[in-house]
């Protein structure tokens, strides 16, 4: 689906960034591992060599302009071109918000907001020059849904949804497609210490109407259908991989037995 493509991928070095460089790199695409984190990017470049594709290892903070800059011209350097982004770099602080600090406030907005807009729009300027390109941003259902204590998570997550159909309104008319994916829950390393608890894995995959987590693989899927040709029409698109999430909550309110019984959870 990608063969010869050059793409970039921000926090590959980890979960769902990794499987998206992993599956791409057998889909055929070389790949610039863009992250803070060098020795994971390391590990997720021996992935994609392992595939028999070429990794290039950026170490950078995705909230500096500087960086962003110098990811496109190192891979550019190293690759040629630029065929698509994907930005998924994360921090999250979790605070309810009467005592988010603002330094958390920040690290969130700047690397999950600004940042996107940072890396998108350096990799998307060398796209519009080629008149060809596909850049896809990680959302969450923590930006369709207000995610409680969850600090400004949910707040960058709802930018980033509007940035992908802007870019991909703005943009669309000059070959570069701009589109978002909304993954639900995931098991990652960001979200291990929730995981690892079996109730609080037992009740997370209760509330999905697939009555399941989801895996970095799966997002990855959807990452690499809009990064391929084979979404040639896909544009300002928003693409859930939520197993039914986001529009689960009508299942979680009693009562929908009709017969007066008072909580019909799964047991139709
Ligand atoms: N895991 C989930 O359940 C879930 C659910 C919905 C959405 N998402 C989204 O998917 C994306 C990936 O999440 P994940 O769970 O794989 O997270 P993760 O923590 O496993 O990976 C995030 C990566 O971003 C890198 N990073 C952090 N700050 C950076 C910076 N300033 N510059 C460069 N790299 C930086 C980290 O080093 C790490 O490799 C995120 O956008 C996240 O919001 C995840």
């Amino acid at each position: 689906m990608l063969k010869g493509k050059k793409i970039i991928i921000t926090g590959a070095a980890s979960g769902i960034g990794r499987a998206t460089a992993v599956l791409a790199a057998e889909e055929g695409a070389d790949i610039a591992i863009a992250d803070i984190d060098r020795q994971g990017a390391e590990e997720t470049a021996e992935l994609v060599k392992a595939r028999g594709q070429d990794s290039l290892v950026i170490e950078m903070d995705t909230s500096l302009v500087a960086d962003a800059k110098r990811m496109v011209k190192d891979t550019v350097a190293r690759f040629g071109t630029i065929d698509g982004i994907v930005c998924g770099a994360i921090k999250l602080r979790p605070a309810k918000l009467e005592d988010l600090e603002l330094e958390d406030w920040d690290m969130v907005i700047n690397i999950g907001l600004k940042g996107y807009f940072l890396c998108a729009q350096a990799a998307g300027k060398l796209m519009l020059e080629n008149g060809n390109g596909s850049i896809v941003f990680l959302s969450s259902v923590g930006g369709v849904q207000p995610y409680n204590g969850a600090g400004a998570y949910s707040i960058a997550k709802a930018g980033t949804l509007m940035m992908g159909n802007l870019f991909g309104v703005e943009w669309g008319d000059r070959g570069v497609r701009a589109n978002t994916v909304v993954p639900g829950q995931v098991r990652t390393p960001m979200t291990e210490s929730m995981f690892s608890d079996e109730e609080i894995a037992a009740g997370r995959a209760a509330v999905v109407p697939m009555g399941r987590v989801g895996k970095p693989e799966e997002i990855a899927e959807a990452c690499v259908f809009l990064l391929s040709d084979r979404s040639s029409y896909v544009n300002a698109a928003t693409l859930r991989a939520d197993g039914g999430l986001a529009e689960s909550k009508m299942m979680h309110i009693p009562g929908r037995n009709w017969g007066g019984k008072k909580i019909d959870y799964n047991t139709d």
